[in-house]
């Protein structure tokens, strides 16, 4: 039987990488480099499935070659806002993601980041490194607490959801939520109206997809909407938040920091907020840990399995 003929477009964990060349007939992109257009339009000209990232644009310009022998777009990774999925539907191409194994993972990032910028451990790491750290001092460095304090959370899906847990049970956090509908086991106060749920939290969290229905929902009017003093943390997708206006916010108040793990685009990262230290940036670390890389690849190989059998992929979008 001829093996389906699978591209990776970035290099993946060896054991993944080892379990998907025993069962395809698999590409590796062996000097690990960011594919270009045209490459992902070979791609799609070239191999059954291609399996791509959230650094691939695959755009409507993207989708539309012909001809075309990419049946799937496995991707590893749970957003899919790279991806115009009008545009696969269109052209009957499969979209699978990986949920859920990246849960934890990504809401032990956003309590991390939360942390941080309260605590001032951007700021602290950076003296002591610089050799700029004179001494304890009652003064020196005072940040904010957060056991107790309240937490928005905009977007309560999987890792909303277990960012509210750990906040809760571990620092004792009020929970604020705002979502599309109110949840039944939710952990938190439901706010059906974001900007009710700002003026009232000490922190808020995204946890909401990016992408067009959500571009700039964090625009310089819902910025200025927020509690004075507050923090903002983001870890789910650039574009929700207008950097220009978080800058504003930040320069003018109410917000007294940031704490982003992604960006508008990436690997961009605005040199206004290089500069700052009032910001923690971190390089889209959600999912870093290699128990969770190892997941989320053989998640995308159960969805290619599934496919090439004739079965449903288990985690189907399109
Ligand atoms: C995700 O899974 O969406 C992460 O942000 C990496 O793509």
């Amino acid at each position: 039987m001829i093996r389906p003929r699978i591209l990776l477009t970035a290099r993946w964990p060896e054991a993944v990488e080892a379990a998907l060349a025993e069962r395809f007939q698999v590409a590796f992109n062996r000097d690990d480099h960011p594919f270009d257009r045209d490459e992902l339009r070979q791609a799609l000209r070239d191999y059954d499935a291609v399996c791509p990232t959230v650094v691939d644009p695959l755009d409507a310009g993207v989708l539309d070659v012909q001809p075309r022998r990419c049946r799937l777009l496995a991707n590893f990774g749970v957003g899919l806002d790279h991806i115009d999925l009008e545009a696969a539907r269109r052209h009957g191409i499969v979209v699978t993601n990986t949920p859920g194994v990246l849960t934890d993972c990504t809401a032990d990032l956003a309590m991390t980041l939360l942390l941080m910028v309260a605590r001032r451990a951007g700021e602290g790491e950076r003296q002591v490194r610089a050799g700029a750290w004179h001494g304890w001092r009652p003064t020196h460095l005072l940040g904010t607490q957060v056991t107790g304090k309240t937490l928005g959370i905009v977007g309560m899906g999987r890792i909303g959801r277990a960012v509210a847990h750990r906040a809760r049970h571990g620092f004792g956090m009020r929970i604020l939520y705002h979502h599309p509908r109110p949840l039944a086991a939710a952990e938190g106060e439901y706010c059906p109206d974001l900007d009710a749920l700002l003026p009232r939290c000490d922190f808020v969290s995204l946890h909401c997809p990016g992408g067009r229905r959500n571009r700039h929902l964090f625009d310089a009017e819902r910025l200025a909407r927020m509690k004075p003093g507050s923090f903002l943390v983001n870890t789910a997708r650039g574009d929700v938040v207008d950097t220009d206006a978080l800058i504003g916010t930040l320069d003018h108040g109410p917000l007294r920091g940031a704490a982003l793990d992604v960006y508008e685009n990436e690997p961009e990262v605005d040199p206004r907020l290089r500069r700052r230290e009032d910001v923690v940036l971190l390089p889209h670390l959600g999912s870093a840990t290699v128990e969770t890389r190892e997941a989320m690849g053989f998640r995308v190989l159960e969805n290619l399995e599934a496919f090439f059998a004739g079965r449903e992929p288990p985690d189907r979008v399109v």
